[in-house]
């Protein structure tokens, strides 16, 4: 059947325009009986008291590599459903063939489904990562079929390499389609909980929306890791977005070299270009990491200016430009803005807030910001600067690193080990400042 993902019309065949909503390209396929009648009678369930549930005692497996054991929380949980996602070329493969090249090394069994690559390509690449020979391949991508061999003998870790490749014969839409993946995921996470296989899926983000990318997957696993970072750059964030297992927004830093991803264990300095930016110490998952935070302003010629962001969300920073019109009394409608934060990271914490500040009214008013200061505070619409979360860790971090002044939010108090406090209550008093 094909069912309306809106309005729940049911039709034998697809169509392009449901006839119950008039919506485009909302009906889906769904497998005869997948949605059970709700009606009364049959089957009773049962109920458990908190107390007689059994303790889920998992052992973690542990990769070897630290920076992905961290950001899966501590290393792999046996019958998990882990779904890697990145941009096409950014290292999935990569990782996970050298993840399993270190669990097979501790003696577990790893099977790698290459639906992306040929054996003998994915040979090349194991040899170059130093994968052991024994990792055993299933070069098909019918996946019942593969779950079936499996079934008999399973494998304490499965990769399916990627979701968008293999296919379920009994649905007859194309590999990659929603419910292909969809389906295939499903068939996977109820595998693994029975078969007790940890099961990595790899997921490539397509750029237009998404329709059958690794977003329609992320309420049914248990863990959602995405690359960030820039390809044409050596260095890869992997985050953990989802995690029902460890803490979320953990990222690992990885370096892309000859021999595959090299875990960078102590990041922080990697991200400040010395391009004289603003430094923000950011926090990510329980990492602190300083991040350098750029801005041009330029005049404009545009009726509607420009205002490009990477790394930082393009809607709080038409926030922030408007908040310093308002209160600073400076122009920015009539300049192009480009904000950059270096190295790829992308940030989406409001303590970066009066990084971003300071880095715009330098531009600006082409000042330079004071040397060896970081900015970390919340502005809020009023132009109030606002405390944030583990500011302590952050300034700590930022020490470690040789920076000597700090502005923050009024109200932090200093602590021994930390920089100088410049402290502020309002987004004005940046302008103090700058020289
Ligand atoms: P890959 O893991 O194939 O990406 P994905 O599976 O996410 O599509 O990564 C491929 C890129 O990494 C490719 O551009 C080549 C590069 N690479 C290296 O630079 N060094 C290496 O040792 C390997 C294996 C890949
Ligand atoms: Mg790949």
């Amino acid at each position: 059947m094909y069912l309306c993902q809106v309005c729940g019309y049911r039709a034998v065949k697809w169509l392009g325009r449901c006839p119950g909503c008039g919506g485009w390209d909302t009906l889906v396929e769904e497998p005869e009986g997948s949605r059970r009648s709700r009606g009364g009678g049959g089957r009773r369930a049962s109920l458990l008291r908190l107390a007689e549930v059994e303790r889920a005692e998992f052992r973690r497996y542990s990769s070897g590599i630290g920076e992905f054991d961290r950001v899966l929380g501590g290393g792999l949980v046996p019958a998990s459903l882990v779904l890697i996602g990145g941009d096409p070329g950014i290292g999935k493969s990569t990782l996970l063939l050298q993840a399993a090249g270190e669990y097979l090394r501790g003696g577990l069994r790893v099977v790698y489904l290459a639906g992306e690559e040929s054996p003998a390509q994915v040979r090349l690449r194991a040899e170059r990562v130093a994968v052991p020979g024994d990792l055993e391949l299933a070069a098909e991508t019918d996946l019942a079929a593969v779950l079936e061999t499996l079934g008999e003998n399973p494998p304490q870790v499965l990769i399916v390499d990627s979701i968008q490749t293999v296919y379920l014969p009994d649905l007859s839409s194309a590999p990659g389609s929603v419910s292909q993946v969809r389906e295939a995921a499903a068939r996977l996470l109820r595998w693994a909980k029975e078969k007790g296989t940890a099961v990595f899926v790899v997921g490539h983000v397509t750029k237009e929306g998404a329709l059958a990318g690794p977003r329609v997957l992320e309420h049914l696993v248990d863990v959602v890791l995405y690359f960030e970072g820039d390809r044409s750059g050596p260095y890869r964030i992997l985050r953990a977005v989802k995690n029902r297992f460890g803490p979320v927004d953990e990222i690992g830093v990885f370096e892309m070299g000859e021999r595959g991803l090299s875990p960078v264990a102590n990041p922080s300095a990697f991200f400040l270009s010395g391009g004289g930016g603003a430094v923000f110490p950011a926090l990510e998952g329980t990492r602190p990491l300083l991040v350098e935070i750029q801005a041009l302003v330029v005049k404009s010629y545009l009726a509607a200016p420009r205002r490009t962001c990477v790394g930082f969300d393009p809607w709080r920073l038409s926030m922030l430009l408007a908040i310093l019109e308002k209160h600073l009394g400076i122009s920015f409608y009539d300049r192009d803005v480009f904000l950059n934060v270096a190295g790829g990271l992308k940030i989406r914490e409001p303590a970066a807030d009066l990084a971003v500040c300071a880095a715009l009214l330098a531009s600006r008013l082409e000042k330079t910001l004071p040397p060896e200061t970081v900015f970390c505070g919340e502005v809020g619409l009023s132009g109030e600067v606002r405390r944030v979360m583990g500011l302590s860790v952050r300034l700590k971090e930022a020490a470690r690193l040789g920076f000597r002044r700090a502005v923050v939010p009024s109200g932090t108090s200093p602590e021994p080990g930390l920089p100088d406090l410049v402290t502020l209550s309002r987004v004005e008093a940046l302008l103090e400042d700058l020289s």
